[in-house]
């Protein structure tokens, strides 16, 4: 066989034209389809860059020919031919469409198994399939397309940061506990029976370390490690664009990131996005949109109506402000939609999953009549006084949850999500990021009757409130900014505490003793009393930008290789059992009575 050595692949599957036709080429590639006509074999050949159609005439070449009819789907083969005119027959929905290749020479490189489902865009395969055979899944164009703008997207951020005077480095993956407030995971030590390292959850005080070390600006695209519940837009991995600064306030932190996020969206989407991006306070986008990653495309802001119901005979209402919540509401304009009593009933089980005790509605009929959940509770009037504070006109609609704040604004802010989608209100390629700043530093756990860093621990407090953080906690303001593109939490970061003394009473709001202090984070402690520069940073969330990127409902159509929302790989079944003796070499027991789950059985068509 003269391929690969002497005949080296010409052209990739996607690059002929018209204006080939005369040449002689050599392709290589998967067979995507096989047609056979009038003596004639057809075969589209696919590669990473596209298909292009192989024409096999037993008349040209009958070696060649009796490759193409023992070909099957997804066959390696390797051909030689010459580029024709397809003429009238052209094929105008691919690139490549004007021509075929007639074809003089050929081999097969490899067989196939019939593959458990087609390798095309759409394929009726469950995911879980899809994952168990991620390498096929790998080979269709939407995952080849995503897996493309995932690798132009690190390109464009090195490119902008680098030119930016960034440095990369790389920092440690066997490590000790870093708090983002997620669980870790932990590699037990075979050297130190009974130590561990735990899986970095974000290379944060290493990239602080790095402004200690006078490194200036540094970034890094690094794999992050969470043991936290999954949802659609979380990984048990995931991958950040990680970056810090020496002598910067927020502003120059925005600046970068927004010229970074510019960077790829004009390298990937060819888009320029509007700057600066609009900054939003915290304690605004609860109010308005009961969500601290709020999605600016559409309206249906919440309402606050506590007031008007404060003395409400409806004690549901009533009660929710006298316990320190609220009442607030949504109101659905006619002109975005209405909703059958099936559909408004279905809207009870969108807000219980955040809490939510139930759900008010009232309309506004046409006519002036007045339909509610709750109207018979109330008092004459009371629902014309809601439907003034809420603008309502005839044929509107609002949702009332009353609760804690918490509550109020998780389940309202998820039923705007709800309407929104079911009324089809937003375009993917609509993009609208915002700065959410002035986030309260601490927040408390009344289950667990301490103070929790609404950032992590190494957040700076707004200079004029440190004094607040040894008495009021809850009244300090944080030096953190998230940047958030159509309600998804893109990046995170602070401005960091670069005093010890600070730093120590962080340490002791939350609650740590100087020995824990000392214990977890003495290296901290010590770098800072070393000439400390003041800092600051941020991370992206890499996979949720390419998601955005590429308007997919789901970070795992965003990565190569992902874990399933129990956090196990279907490929390679892990997480496996090892046996006993590795783990005796590591002093690990198993407690007994913990029997094994197994990874998720997937089913073989
Ligand atoms: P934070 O915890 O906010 O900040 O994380 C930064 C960004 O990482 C993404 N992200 C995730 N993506 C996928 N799966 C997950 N489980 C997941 N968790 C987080 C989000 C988020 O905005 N060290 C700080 C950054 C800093 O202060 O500089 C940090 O990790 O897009
Ligand atoms: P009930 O008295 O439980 O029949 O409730 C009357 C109406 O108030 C129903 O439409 C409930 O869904 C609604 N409701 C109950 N609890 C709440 C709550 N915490 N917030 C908003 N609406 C509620």
């Amino acid at each position: 066989m003269r391929f690969l050595t002497e005949l080296k692949r010409t052209h990739n599957n996607g690059a002929l034209r018209g204006t080939d036709v005369g040449a002689e080429v050599v392709l290589m590639g998967w067979v995507q389809a096989r047609r056979d006509h009038g003596g004639c074999t057809f075969i589209d050949l696919r590669d990473r860059e596209g298909v292009t159609q192989l024409r096999f005439d037993p008349t040209l070449n009958d070696d060649a020919y009796q490759v193409s009819i023992a070909a099957r789907s997804e066959f390696v083969i390797a051909v030689r031919g010459v580029v024709e005119s397809r003429g009238a027959n052209a094929n105008a929905k691919i690139p490549t469409g004007e021509v075929e290749v007639a074809i003089h020479e050929a081999a097969i490189l490899n067989e196939a198994a019939p593959p458990p489902f087609p390798i095309r865009d759409e394929v009726d395969a469950g995911e879980p399939l899809r994952l168990k055979y991620r390498f096929l899944d790998l080979r269709r164009a939407p995952l080849q397309r995503a897996m493309r703008v995932r690798s132009q997207t690190a390109m464009a951020v090195r490119n902008f940061l680098v030119s930016q005077g960034f440095w990369e480095f790389e920092t440690p993956i066997l490590t000790k506990a870093t708090p983002e407030g997620a669980r870790d995971y932990l590699v037990p030590s075979r050297v130190h029976p009974g130590r561990f390292y735990a899986l970095p959850q974000s290379p944060q005080l290493f990239k602080q370390l790095f402004m200690v070390g006078g490194y200036e600006r540094y970034f890094q695209i690094c794999r992050c490690f969470r043991d936290e519940d999954l949802r659609a837009e979380r990984q048990p991995e995931f991958t950040q664009i990680d970056m810090e600064l020496s002598f910067v306030t927020p502003e120059d932190v925005y600046e970068v990131v927004e010229g970074l996020l510019a960077a790829v969206f004009k390298e990937v989407k060819g888009l320029d996005i509007p700057r600066p991006f609009p900054r939003m306070p915290y304690d605004e986008a609860m109010r308005r949109y009961g969500s601290d990653k709020p999605d600016v495309r559409y309206d249906l802001e919440l309402c606050d109506v506590s007031d008007l119901v404060a003395t409400s005979s409806f004690s549901v209402f009533s009660g929710a402000v006298a316990g320190g919540g609220s009442v607030r509401a949504v109101r659905l304009p006619k002109s975005v939609g209405d909703l059958t009593r099936k559909e408004l009933d279905g809207l009870t089980r969108v807000v219980a999953e955040y809490g939510a005790k139930g759900l008010a509605w009232c309309r506004l009929k046409e006519g002036g009549e007045w339909q509610s959940t709750f109207g018979k509770f109330l008092e004459e009037g009371a629902l014309q006084a809601l439907g003034a504070r809420l603008g309502l006109e005839e044929g509107d609609l609002a949702f009332f949850v009353a609760d804690s704040d918490k509550v109020v604004f998780a389940a309202l802010g998820a039923l705007r999500q709800h309407l929104a989608r079911h009324f089809k209100l937003t375009r993917d390629d609509d993009y609208r990021f915002l700065w959410v700043v002035d986030f309260p530093s601490f927040e408390y756990s009344e289950e667990d009757k301490r103070y929790y860093a609404m950032h992590h621990p190494f957040t700076a407090p707004k200079p004029e409130h440190v004094g607040l953080m040894a008495t009021d906690p809850l009244k300090v303001q944080a030096q953190a900014y998230d940047v958030v593109l159509n309600g998804y939490e893109l990046g995170g970061g602070s401005i960091r505490i670069h005093r010890a003394e600070v730093q120590a009473q962080m340490f002791k709001t939350l609650g740590l003793s100087e020995e824990e202090s000392r214990s977890k984070f003495g290296f901290l402690l010590d770098a800072l009393s070393f000439g400390t520069p003041p800092h600051g940073g941020l991370a992206i969330g890499m996979d949720r930008l390419v998601m955005l990127l590429l308007g997919t409902q789901s970070i795992r159509d965003v990565i190569a290789f992902p874990k399933t929302m129990k956090a196990s790989c279907l490929m390679t079944q892990a997480p496996s059992l090892v046996d006993a003796g590795q783990l005796a070499e590591v002093h690990v027991g198993v407690l007994s009575g913990k029997e094994d789950v197994g990874v998720e059985e997937v089913e073989e068509p």
